[in-house]
């Protein structure tokens, strides 16, 4: 199937306005805009780097109304006509460090994301919010599975609204690549409207089972009780458990969440990683692998047991790690793009393909069009210097689908109406 990149094009008659919160390069606004939503407000700051280059491009690409660049814990509040929240943060410990006190509020850890997030929704109470996240953030962190997607449900609930979450392979929905994220959506709760039962509202009825269509689910609801205190639920959830009770699907609403593994309608239109390859002639000679270093990669991405010695302890111990695809197939969807996909350094981890004309990588093209952005959408910044390709590809690895955004997008704007 020939690629063909779609633009990026503000709407003319928005549906609602959005707030777009580590806005990186502007994935949620992309997919958004093509669902009718315009983001009014932007926040992007790179804590590792002392220049800007994501918030850079976000500008070249959406000017400068609306958009700051520093730590969200500077923001001081959102503008008051937001109807959509937005953003893929970091995951982190969300435990709560201090005993709840009401006359301060919430006291999460320093430095800790979630907890500047939920103040901005504690002051503004947009009527909807829409995160992504890695999926393991429902087994965080490993001695108390779950307990920071709890921390999450139960505050956000406080603030006032139902929770559905899922998690969503984007190849499985037609999309060209194979990555895995948990999508979190928050209604603000109305009043007098009828309580459907939970199982319809994931099956069915709810905003991610009408944007992203799942089979029936049959196996066996698990329903988790999170009417404790946060700082209760903080220090105690599920310990000493081996698993979290948040599965695939699942719906929070007063104080309980209901969770079931749910499995993906499967897309008919099959999108794969050579559908969005760039012709042989137009990739530059340092994406080609040079005879000589092929054996470094194949052993790289081949099945091996290494003896290591623990730091700490001095303990010696076998790290054993299996076989990846090597060439990745271009008959399939691509590997998740990571933050280190870029620069000619061989690694298991990048994607190498192979043409007629040898083994190469990946273009900064090709891995936009992975994520579904406009061609060349991240190559320089707002004063028209040029990013680098291993930030380009950075980029890529911190982005995300655009066309499932698009999709969730489109069913917000009929739940605003
Ligand atoms: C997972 S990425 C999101 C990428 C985005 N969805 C996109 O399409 O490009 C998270 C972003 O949050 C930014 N970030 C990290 N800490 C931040 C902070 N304290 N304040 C604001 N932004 C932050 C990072 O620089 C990164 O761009």
């Amino acid at each position: 199937m020939a690629y063909k990149s779609k633009g990026f094009k503000e709407p003319v008659n928005p549906v609602g306005n959005v707030a777009e919160l580590f806005a990186g390069v502007g994935g949620f606004r992309i997919g958004l805009a093509r669902a009718g939503w315009k983001t009014v407000f932007s926040n992007q700051w790179e804590p590792a780097t002392k220049v800007q280059h994501a918030s850079g491009v976000y500008v070249a690409r959406f000017g400068e109304d609306g958009h700051t660049n520093e730590d969200i814990a500077k923001i001081k509040s959102l503008p008051r006509n937001i109807d959509l929240l937005v953003g893929g943060f970091p995951c982190q410990d969300y435990s709560v460090a201090k005993t709840l006190n009401s006359s301060k509020g919430l006291k999460g850890k320093k430095g800790v994301l979630w907890w500047e997030i939920l103040r901005l929704v504690h002051q503004q109470k947009p009527k909807f919010i829409f995160l992504e996240n890695v999926d393991r953030l429902l087994k965080s962190p490993s001695n108390q599975r779950g307990r920071d997607f709890a921390v999450m449900l139960k505050t956000l609930g406080d603030e006032g609204y139902t929770i559905e979450w899922r998690v969503v392979n984007a190849a499985e929905y037609g999309f060209p690549q194979r990555r895995i994220r948990v999508f979190i959506v928050a209604t603000k709760k109305k009043s007098g409207v009828k309580k459907s039962k939970p199982e319809l509202i994931i099956g069915k009825t709810g905003i991610l089972a009408r944007a992203l269509p799942i089979e029936k689910p049959t196996g066996t609801i698990n329903e988790i009780d999170l009417k404790d205190e946060v700082d209760e639920i903080s220090l105690r959830f599920n310990k000493g458990a081996s698993k979290s009770p948040f599965l695939s699907s699942g719906y929070f609403a007063d104080g309980i969440a209901y969770s079931i593994k749910t499995e993906a309608k499967l897309s008919t239109n099959k999108v794969v990683l050579g559908d969005v390859l760039e012709p042989d002639s137009k990739v530059p000679d340092s994406y080609w692998v040079e005879e000589n270093r092929l054996k470094e990669w194949k052993y790289l991405k081949g099945a091996k047991s290494i003896e290591r010695t623990h730091k700490g302890s001095g303990t010696v111990y076998n790290y054993a790690e299996g076989k990846m695809a090597f060439p990745d197939l271009l008959t399939n969807p691509s590997r998740t793009i990571l933050t280190g996909e870029g620069g000619t350094t061989p690694s298991r981890f990048k994607h190498i393909i192979k043409t007629k004309n040898g083994y190469r990588r990946l273009t900064p093209i090709e891995l936009e069009r992975l994520n579904g952005f406009p061609d060349n959408w991240t190559q320089a910044d707002s004063s028209g210097k040029s990013i680098t390709d291993a930030k380009r590809a950075f980029f890529m690895g911190n982005a995300l689908v655009i066309g499932l955004i698009e999709k969730v997008g489109k069913v917000l704007a009929l739940e605003l109406k």
